[in-house]
């Protein structure tokens, strides 16, 4: 049996578009591979966000030089948003890759792998969804749900719409109809996926009404016997309607967590970035959250040292970090990224050392504020999503909490299963605790 390495960099999407590699591979008869260098076949699923995640890659791509060098008949295949943005290119600067491919050709390497071509290819266009082709998931009890395809946005910062297209979503009674056959093989939650999950479904709205929007497909999906669990990923603030945070409030299924991306506390900031909200339209934002779900877990993506960005636009930042209180955040130092508007920009740029400084200061904000809120959750009991045991201590469990919030407890439970956990310490990242006592009896019982 032939043998495939998969290796996967960057967000969520590519872990998704990943799965569904694999699970097109093995549907051709190949089997996975412990190590790349037991593989048939190696490949590579890029990103291409940051300056670092290009550089990550570089390096994993020298090792398949080498077993490329060691067996000549070896195929290294690179997929992913890093391969889109330099195309053809790829094939001059790394000559010993076989095939290459962007996020929307992940099908084109079965027609590659079952041609007899023995020169180069690469596959660049914006055409299919992953979301297609069969999955072989890392957990049985989860799955991701590619919802939608792509990004209309214009954020002056991001590479995302050159590598991944103009947004495309997928008809919701094929969503509905994936997630209830999910349902059926023991998924109990499911995250939707898409680069801005709450505009989904408005291309094929086309301006007609009644085609559904993304709060009526929580809706829809929320309706399915044995989800339990719904979460999505990324919204973006100007899309984030009444509708949806009513649906969080409303839907059992959909959990207490939101994702909204700030980037900037600075209006000034934003504008430059053409983020298209202010930072009173986002707190306008936070404040209904916090009205209609008081108890959300609310976390964020911040970017520091834009372009132009003065001590008075960070410290706008600070303040609205201080207010929001955020559950969590991840903090990016700008990177320009090629092909992008603020990739250009020459001028306000902010000095290597200034953007380190910055960084630090919001992080240690971020984190205090984190801890201070994790605190609200000691002495409750929580519904805890069994993922196995615990990376630091063999002899507990570990899980997540609808919040989101990795939890480490003791006591006894399969992984997959949902159990109510009592809630001892809190830090900005983690909560511990131990399995209710009530729910160990009944269970024993
Ligand atoms: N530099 C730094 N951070 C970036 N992000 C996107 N593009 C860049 C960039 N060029 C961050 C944003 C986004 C997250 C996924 O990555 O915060 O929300
Ligand atoms: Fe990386 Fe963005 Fe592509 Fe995800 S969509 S793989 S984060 S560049």
């Amino acid at each position: 049996m032939k043998r495939y390495h998969v290796t996967t960099f960057g967000c969520q999407m590519n872990e998704h578009d990943s799965e569904r590699m694999k699970g097109m591979l093995e549907s051709l008869g190949y089997g996975e591979a412990g190590a790349a260098e037991d593989a048939d076949v190696i490949l590579f699923n890029t990103c291409s966000i940051r300056e670092k995640a290009d550089s990550r890659f570089l390096a994993h791509l020298g090792h398949a030089k080498r077993l490329k060098r060691e067996d000549p008949e070896r195929i290294v295949g690179v997929g992913g948003c890093w391969a889109q943005s330099v195309k053809d290119e790829v094939f001059a600067r790394f000559p010993f890759v076989d095939v290459a491919f962007g996020p929307g050709q992940v099908h084109k390497l079965a027609e590659f792998l079952t041609s007899d071509s023995l020169t180069a290819q690469g596959f660049f266009e914006f055409e299919g969804f992953t979301g297609h082709l069969p999955d072989k998931r890392a957990r049985e009890f989860q799955a991701w749900v590619q919802i939608s395809v792509g990004c209309n946005c214009r954020c002056s910062y991001c590479i995302v719409p050159s590598t991944r297209g103009r947004e495309v979503s997928r008809p919701a009674g094929e969503l509905v109809a994936e997630v209830a056959r999910l349902a059926g093989e023991g998924v109990r939650e499911v995250t939707l996926l898409g680069q801005n999950v709450n505009s989904y479904g408005r291309d094929l709205r086309g301006g007609r009404d009644g085609a559904t929007s993304f709060a009526e497909l929580l809706t829809q999906l929320d309706a399915i016997e044995g989800i339990e669990r719904i979460r999505y990923t990324s919204p973006h603030p100007k899309d984030m309607r009444e509708d949806v945070i009513l649906a969080h409030a409303q839907l059992p299924s959909v959990c207490e967590h939101i994702h909204l991306p700030l980037q900037s506390g600075s209006s000034r900031i934003l504008k430059a970035m053409r983020r298209t909200y202010t930072r009173e339209r986002y707190m306008d934002r936070v404040a209904l959250i916090r009205e209609h779900v008081p108890d959300a877990a609310i976390t964020t993506d911040i970017i520091v040292g834009f372009p132009g960005e003065t001590e008075d636009d960070f410290a706008q930042t600070l303040e609205v970090c201080e207010q929001v209180g955020y559950d969590g955040a991840f903090t990016f130092i700008f990177s320009p990224r090629r092909g992008t508007e603020a990739g250009g920009f020459t001028e306000g740029l902010v000095a290597h050392e200034e953007k380190v400084e910055r960084m630090q200061r919001l992080v240690e904000l971020v984190q205090r504020r984190a801890t201070e809120r994790a605190q609200r959750f000691v002495g409750r009991e929580l519904e805890v999503l069994v993922e196995g045991a615990s990376r630091t201590d063999p002899s507990r469990l570990r899980g997540r909490s609808r919040h989101n919030k990795a939890v480490n407890f003791s006591g006894l439970a399969a992984p997959g299963e949902l159990v109510p956990v009592r809630i001892t310490g809190a830090t900005s990242q983690t909560l511990t605790g131990e399995l209710s006592l009530l729910a160990a009896a009944s269970s024993a019982g």
